[in-house]
């Protein structure tokens, strides 16, 4: 069999409207303690500046990720197949797939993403690299995504949801969200998921408050993006990036503190905040490998393999549904 190589990728959007960023920001400036829920993060700019992120020396994940996809892509590709829909979650940078589609070598690959420019580029590229690849981007927030757009009949659903992202999610909502993974990929589909370890402390610290003031850059983009978006009027001057490891919660967390009392106005609605009062924008929680494995089971997925890169920092699990 042929296939005819069609080089156009299919876009689907999904994009949540203007309204639902409003709507979220309002929520949770108004929750005690304030707080914004981080898909919000990726813009075109705040996008740009994720990847400035997963360059810099202090931000070892990606690193780690590449080591070990670049690694081990044969032994996944070995158990997975290629009768396959691969759905990339929160995709961005198109490097790791990239890794992994040579030996994969699926029918379908979908893309989902909410940075909607980036995932066009990105799609682009892939599809005209791949030309024996159909690919069908996906420009959602993918925790909104009930079912997937596209699926040809006959072909097994593999998930793959790189970066650490699940650690993102607080420990209950990330047990619910792999259970609809694994409701999306069905009895004996797979997930292929990176998931962060947890480590010394001065080496998670350095990571999300790196030297070079990027990661505080992209935090304080929100507030930007309020600006421009939500006719905001935050002054960023007034704000100040903070990141630290919780080790009791086990967690990353990353605020954005009011060096000042001030009043804030955003979409027509005021907000007080106190001097050292912060918006809480943020976690990245880290988890032992038997931790994870639990968690997963709890939604349903049997652990079949864990690769950590040469330094243990970082692990990738592949998951199968029970
Ligand atoms: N999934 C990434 C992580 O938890 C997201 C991330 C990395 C991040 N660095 C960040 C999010 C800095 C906000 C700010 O590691």
């Amino acid at each position: 069999m042929s296939p005819k190589p069609n080089t156009a990728p299919v876009f689907h959007d999904l994009a949540p409207e203007l309204a639902q960023f409003a709507a979220e920001v309002h929520a949770g400036l108004a929750h005690c303690p304030k707080r914004i829920p981080p898909q919000f993060f990726y813009d075109a700019a705040g996008s740009a500046l994720f990847e400035r992120i997963c360059e810099l020396p202090e931000y070892y994940p990606t690193r780690c990720e590449v080591e070990i996809l670049e690694r081990h892509a044969g032994d996944i590709a070995a158990r997975l197949g290629t009768e396959t829909l691969l759905v990339e979650f929160g995709s961005g940078s198109d490097r790791k797939i990239r890794l992994l589609l040579p030996a994969l070598a699926p029918r379908v690959y979908m893309p989902i993403d909410i940075s909607k420019a980036h995932l066009k580029q990105a799609a682009r590229q892939i599809a005209r690299d791949f030309p024996n690849i159909a690919v069908h981007a996906v420009c959602a927030d993918y925790g909104e995504l009930r079912h997937l757009p596209h699926h040809p009949p006959g072909l097994a659903v593999t998930a793959f949801f790189p970066g650490s992202t699940i650690g993102n999610l607080e420990p209950l909502a990330a047990r619910r969200f792999l259970h609809r993974i694994a409701g999306l990929v069905g009895p004996g589909g797979w997930l292929l998921i990176g998931v962060d370890l947890k480590k010394d402390r001065a080496i998670l610290d350095a990571a999300y408050d790196d030297a070079a003031g990027v990661t505080a850059a992209f935090n304080s983009n929100l507030l930007r993006r309020m600006n421009r978006e939500l006719d905001a009027d935050f002054a960023l001057a007034r704000f100040r990036h903070r990141a630290f490891y919780n080790e009791h919660a086990g967690r990353i967390e990353m605020h954005l503190v009011s060096t000042c009392a001030q009043t804030v106005r955003v979409a027509g609605r005021t907000y007080a905040f106190g001097e050292g009062e912060t918006i809480h924008t943020e976690n990245s929680y880290k988890y032992g490998i038997e931790e994870f494995a639990q968690l997963a089971r709890g939604a349903g997925f049997a652990t079949r393999e864990v690769w950590t890169d040469a330094q243990t920092m970082f692990s990738v699990h592949l998951l199968q549904v029970e």
